[in-house]
């Protein structure tokens, strides 16, 4: 079913100026879904019941891999009297991804309160906020809402006299995108250096400090009032069946007008590019869109008709929803250059911990450099898709696979403009 995209009203990025500040974000409804689930904890919003709501609503999160939020917060052990942490996680590095700065600059209350509910529905004593340590200003934000949240009695202790304390600590990144990596987020707010650690145990079991942890994106806790506020079956039929809810949508490159779009999940991609975007900038055609974030698979302009942005129709389509961030390619792009550049960037950013994504990813990126540079050959092609093969799915963390997965998608769907490039060396050493 086609989305009503031009009469959609935006429930995340606030209609006119922003809602940094508190009191205009309570003029508007804010923290009226803390209030009641604070308020009636003993009947209807028993924690319990919080979770169902999250997880009947069918909210994906939206940090790439789009598991349910609700489960994932049930998957949380009974209590022992210990501590127990939620991580928020807005790293964001992954190039073409830029969402949850939105959220930071324009509605962070909208994520705070989302975040106590989700500590509150976990049991969790403390919220650590991790932000890309590139948004200085936006940490800035953040540090400002939540002593503005502390003074109003949504956090510290007996949260509007509930006899409930959680506390919530923003957190500085330090330019490493493998710190967005749940686990090596947890080591990075330790105090260690960011390396991911080896699952099981998972986060639920032993995560920050040992200790039961949940980590939830910053546009997923976001979601958590409007669930509560609107009812899980409403939310529920927003957009994509299987994916629903308002999601920002990243949209960068080649397009006429880029930004930030907040839409249904299930919009059309070429509702996105040529309504939405304002299209091809210069009058040029498309040639390609990666739809989530570099790690998600490449789709050439005909791959796109009629393809929506909710997990399964890009799924069906060859790709995945990854964080919505998408990055729009014209006519112009040379493919073996926009894949060195990614290629380059994963292996600067590998921790170094696994040989096959520290070997790998300089691998992948030395055969493309040859390439690039005119010296490759047609045995490269096959070189560089079985490096692929051997990095995907034997390392400790999702980094190698990250990596992996632009090479393959781009030399098999563009493959024609690789081998003209290595045939092209064949003719210059003759
Ligand atoms: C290399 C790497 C980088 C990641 N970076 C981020 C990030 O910046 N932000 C984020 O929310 N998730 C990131 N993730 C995914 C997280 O590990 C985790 O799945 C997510 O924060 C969970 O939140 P969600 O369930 O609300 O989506 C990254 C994963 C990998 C493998
Ligand atoms: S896959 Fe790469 S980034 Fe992840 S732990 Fe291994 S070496 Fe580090």
């Amino acid at each position: 079913m086609a989305i009503d995209f031009q009469n959609y009203k935006t429930l995340i990025i606030p209609q006119g100026g922003n809602l940094r500040d508190i009191k205009a974000y309570e003029k508007q409804g804010g923290y009226k879904a803390l209030k009641t689930v604070f308020d009636a904890r003993e009947s209807a919003w028993t924690r319990e019941n919080v979770i169902n709501e999250v997880k009947t609503a069918g909210l994906r999160g939206r940090g790439g891999a789009g598991f349910n939020t609700g489960l994932k917060w049930s998957f949380m052990p009974k209590p022992d009297g210990g501590k127990r942490y939620l991580a928020a996680n807005g790293d964001e590095s992954e190039p073409g991804t830029f969402k949850d700065r939105v959220i930071f600059e324009f509605n962070p209350h909208l994520f705070i309160e989302g975040a106590i509910i989700g500590a509150y529905s976990i049991q969790a004593d403390a919220v650590y906020v991790y932000i890309r340590g590139e948004y200085r200003s936006w940490i800035r934000f953040m540090e400002q809402a939540v002593a503005d949240a502390y003074k109003a009695g949504y956090l510290g202790k007996n949260i509007l006299g509930s006899g409930i304390n959680i506390d919530m600590y923003v957190h500085s990144g330090a330019g490493a995108y493998i710190c967005g990596e749940e686990s090596s987020l947890m080591e990075s707010l330790e105090g260690k250096r960011g390396y991911p650690r080896v699952k099981p145990p998972f986060p639920a079991q032993r995560g920050l400090w040992g200790r039961p942890t949940t980590i939830n994106n910053i546009e997923s806790l976001a979601n958590v009032p409007l669930i509560l506020n609107m009812g899980a079956a409403k939310y529920a039929e927003m957009g994509a069946k299987t994916h629903p809810g308002p999601v920002l949508y990243g949209i960068s490159g080649h397009v006429n007008r880029p930004g930030v779009y907040e839409f249904p999940t299930g919009m059309l991609i070429t509702d996105l590019i040529y309504n939405v975007a304002g299209g091809i900038r210069n009058g040029k055609k498309l040639k390609a869109l990666v739809p989530g974030g570099s790690s998600t698979p490449i789709l050439r302009a005909d791959q796109i008709e009629g393809v929506s942005m909710d997990a399964d129709s890009l799924r069906t389509a060859g790709s995945m929803m990854g964080t919505a961030g998408m990055s729009i390619l014209d006519e112009d792009t040379d493919m073996v250059d926009f894949l060195y550049r990614i290629s380059h960037f994963y292996h600067h950013e590998s921790c170094g911990q696994c040989t096959p994504c520290r070997e790998g990813t300089g691998w992948l990126e030395k055969i493309l450099k040859k390439i690039k540079n005119g010296d490759g050959e047609m045995r490269d092609l096959d070189l560089l898709l079985d490096l692929t093969t051997q990095m995907e799915g034997r390392t400790v963390c999702a980094l190698a696979d990250a990596a992996a997965w632009p090479v393959r998608h781009t030399i098999t769907r563009f493959r024609d403009e690789f081998e003209a490039r290595c045939r092209k060396s064949v003719f210059a050493i003759a």
